[in-house]
């Protein structure tokens, strides 16, 4: 904060608390990660869908479930100037569905398979790995259920790590069962907490969904937990072989997991197979992505009752894992050739010069205004290119220039005619 002399305070601003944001060198990495996730995604034939920011806040109430933290306590809900209740997105699989929904894409060839990214909100307390703004990869398969399916959109969230290079990270996996399983399971874990010391708002929590009980962190309520009939315990038949189906097409393909029979999604529409992938290089926030089956989603919300299954990878995430296990590069930019001209002349016939490589694909960047030659060098040097060349009035005369290797300090005469075929050569043996 600083206080002029005319009384006038003025202070510098500041992001909003809490929220991610990425600008050079760590943004080329960020766009590194997206590109990186979403190629196995391409390879099984997902396709994007660009949803809006914010939607409708019964669409989250109603589809994510109002015992969970995310509707509950961390919603941005605002009225718009309609008196709309609105709000932004938590996550991205609600917007999807009614999308999916409004659009009738579920009236064609199923599954419908669809990827998005971008920006999601949640009014949480903010800490390292923990944003208020944060960004989600994700991936949507509607309309089938088949074990191999939830296999393929496991595979594809595992398949994104390992190319980023990632190593240290464990996928957690259980099942939450079909309808049957799942009500005998409740009125079990419902007996059981009905003997369990808890204080009124988390009795009312646990009426609304009484496996949040397993996600309390507070030590009172783990202990009280410890004992506390698993879900695992309670699969029928039908969900306990599709669980195995899962599982035994996950080894097929070589993808290790560990069953968590404890393991609790904050999102209330989840069933069947559910996942989610850990990081040990994170501390408390240690969840680098996370999905699952949700039957009964869809319908809830207006459709028809069609199954479907997906994933959601906190990006932000994702990039503090690479840089805790060493895998981020500084300086990921790329530049085939820096021009540095010298002159005014020069300066003119050189900008249609780098404006036919850029045309031509090369990745070219220049020295700007009348820099004197040394600063130009400089500049030329921090950009890491490959090559550099000097062009002043003596390279206009004889329409030859210098090309500078910048890792090997060796330098070819080339004639500007030929410059593009001698630099796509020389890239070529690198
Ligand atoms: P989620 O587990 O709530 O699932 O979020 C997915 C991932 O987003 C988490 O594993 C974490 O990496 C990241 N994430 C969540 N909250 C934050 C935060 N405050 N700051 C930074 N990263 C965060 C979902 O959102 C589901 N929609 C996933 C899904 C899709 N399930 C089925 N389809």
């Amino acid at each position: 904060m600083e206080t002029r002399r005319d009384g006038w305070v003025s202070s510098q601003f500041q992001a909003p608390k809490g929220v991610s944001e990425y600008f050079p060198p760590r943004s080329n990495l960020f766009e590194r990660v997206i590109q990186t996730l979403i190629s196995p995604a391409l390879a099984a034939g997902y396709e994007p869908i660009e949803l809006p920011i914010f939607e409708d806040t019964e669409l989250f109430t109603r589809g994510v479930g109002e015992s969970t933290d995310v509707v509950s306590k961390e919603m941005y809900t605002f009225e718009d100037r309609g008196g709309r209740s609105i709000t932004l997105r938590p996550e991205g699989t609600a917007g999807v569905m009614r999308a999916v929904i409004e659009h009738n894409l579920d009236r064609g060839q199923l599954p419908v398979k669809l990827y998005y990214k971008g920006p999601f909100f949640r009014a949480e307390r903010p800490q390292a790995g923990r944003y208020r703004q944060f960004y989600q990869f994700g991936i949507e398969a509607i309309g089938i259920n088949d074990p191999q399916l939830d296999a393929e959109v496991i595979a594809i969230a595992y398949l994104g790590y390992k190319r980023l290079g990632l190593k240290n990270f464990v996928l957690h996996l259980t099942s939450l069962g079909d309808s049957e399983s799942r009500k005998a399971h409740r009125s079990a874990l419902i007996s059981h907490i009905e003997k369990m010391h808890l204080d009124e708002e988390t009795r009312l929590r646990a009426a609304k969904n009484p496996l949040r009980l397993f996600d309390d962190k507070r030590r009172e309520i783990q202990s009280q937990m410890q004992g506390a009939p698993l879900l695992l315990d309670y699969l029928n038949d039908v969900s306990k072989s599709n669980f195995a189906a899962v599982q035994k097409a996950l080894q097929s393909i070589g993808i290790p997991y560990e069953v968590n029979p404890r393991m609790v999604r904050g999102l209330d529409y989840y069933t069947g197979t559910t996942f989610e992938f850990v990081h040990s290089g994170l501390g408390a926030q240690s969840g680098i992505g996370g999905g699952g089956r949700y039957d009964g989603l869809m319908e809830t919300l207006g459709g028809q009752d069609l199954s479907g299954i997906g994933f959601g990878l906190g990006i932000d995430r994702v990039i503090l894992a690479m840089e805790a296990e060493g895998l981020s590069i500084s300086n990921e930019r790329y530049t085939d050739l820096f021009v540095v001209s010298l002159g005014e002349k020069a300066r003119e016939e050189s900008f249609v010069i780098i404006n036919q490589l850029r045309n031509q694909g090369f990745v070219v960047e220049q020295s700007y205004g009348d820099r004197a030659l040394k600063g130009a060098m400089k500049a030329a040097d921090k950009s890491g290119a490959r090559f550099t060349m000097v062009i002043g009035d003596a390279e206009l005369t004889s329409g030859s220039i210098e090309l500078k290797n910048m890792a090997t300090g060796e330098t070819t005469s080339v004639t500007l005619s030929a410059l593009a075929q001698t630099l796509a050569e020389k890239s070529r043996q690198l």
